[in-house]
């Protein structure tokens, strides 16, 4: 694997690939034997990357995660976790309270069967708990050895402006090392400010949804003309939807690359990312996406996708 396939996330000394799987999808309705054959795939194509949350798989990602990573060294890889949704009606099992953040991280160590969490994160802003309580006590959790580093999920450039203020005032409080953000061909809001504020603050960034959750893929364009509804809560129309991928198999095509791996090797493309994180649904789709982060795609056809869409 050549060192291109690692970088370092943001100002750390932790060698992240710059394809993770995110567990999500990847989890849901498979057979265990299934998964850990995915994950033996992603281990040998040189991923080392994996993404959980508390409210994954209604909960269940952790611990089915976890027993699939027994059987790979642990030293080998990176496992990420989130909290901040809330877990139950109780009103201490949610946010970013102090109390939130110790019991998740010990519940979450527990599901996975680990004694310490690579990365942890707040996986939204808490606007009921002042921010210097959550970094305080994720700075602990991180002395006490049960996390190495912390991380943002969704952190808009106003509140990692609070995270840089409260760093400077409060030296002895750790800063996080990543910011976890949707990215795809269509949602490129996070081009205009954040990227360049995070990377020079030592903020790594971390794409997810690089397919805008399936949508770029063959299965839709069969899929959306017989389905009224079938993405109408990804901010496109049935027809925008349409029209687009037509419009980049065009591109797609001639290369002999699939439209998921068009609008992948488009996110893998940017350099200011760290990491992207594929939500695979079986094995042939990670292969799929492997193969372009491997190869990467050509600058031409990065400017062409650009063009098509007016940038
Ligand atoms: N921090 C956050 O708030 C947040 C939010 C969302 C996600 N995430 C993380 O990011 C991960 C990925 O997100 P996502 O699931 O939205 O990613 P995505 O890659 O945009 O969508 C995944 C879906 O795309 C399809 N797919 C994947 N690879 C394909 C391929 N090679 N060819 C054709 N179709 C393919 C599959 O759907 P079908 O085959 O069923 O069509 C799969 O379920 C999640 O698992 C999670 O870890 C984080």
């Amino acid at each position: 694997m050549t060192d291109l396939f690692y970088r370092n996330l943001g100002s750390s000394g932790l060698k992240i690939s710059k394809l993770g799987l995110g567990t999500d999808q990847v989890i849901k309705n498979k057979e265990y034997k299934e998964l850990i054959k995915c994950i033996k795939c992603a281990f040998n194509n040189g991923i080392n990357y994996f993404d959980a949350a508390d409210s994954y798989v209604d909960g269940n990602a952790e611990e089915i995660l976890g027993g699939a990573l027994k059987y790979f060294s642990r030293g080998d890889y990176i496992v990420s976790s989130k909290c901040f949704f809330p877990r139950s009606i109780i009103p201490s099992n949610s946010g970013l309270s102090r109390k939130h953040l110790y019991d998740s991280v010990h519940k979450s160590l527990s599901n996975f069967g680990l004694d310490y969490i690579d990365i942890y994160y707040f996986h939204r802003y808490d606007n009921s708990t002042s921010l210097y309580e959550s970094m305080s006590a994720i700075s602990d959790l991180i002395k006490s050895g049960k996390v190495l580093y912390w991380g943002v999920s969704r952190f808009g450039i106003e509140q990692i402006r609070e995270i840089v203020t409260l760093l400077e005032i409060h030296p002895h409080l750790i800063p996080p090392i990543c910011n976890q953000w949707y990215y795809n061909i269509v949602s490129r809001e996070i081009e205009n400010e954040l990227v360049d504020y995070c990377v020079a603050n030592g903020i790594g960034m971390i794409a997810y949804s690089p397919l805008k959750r399936g949508l770029f893929s063959e299965k839709s364009m069969k899929l959306i003309p017989d389905n009224d509804q079938f993405f109408s809560n990804l901010s496109l129309t049935n027809k925008q939807a349409l029209d687009l991928l037509k419009k980049l198999s065009l591109i797609s095509r001639p290369l002999d690359l699939s439209l998921s791996q068009l609008a992948m090797g488009w996110v893998l493309f940017n350099k200011k990312i760290t990491s992207t994180l594929s939500g695979f649904r079986n094995e042939s789709q990670l292969l799929e996406s492997i193969s372009i982060a491997k190869n990467n795609l050509d600058e031409d056809v990065y400017q062409n996708i650009n063009e098509l869409l007016c940038y």
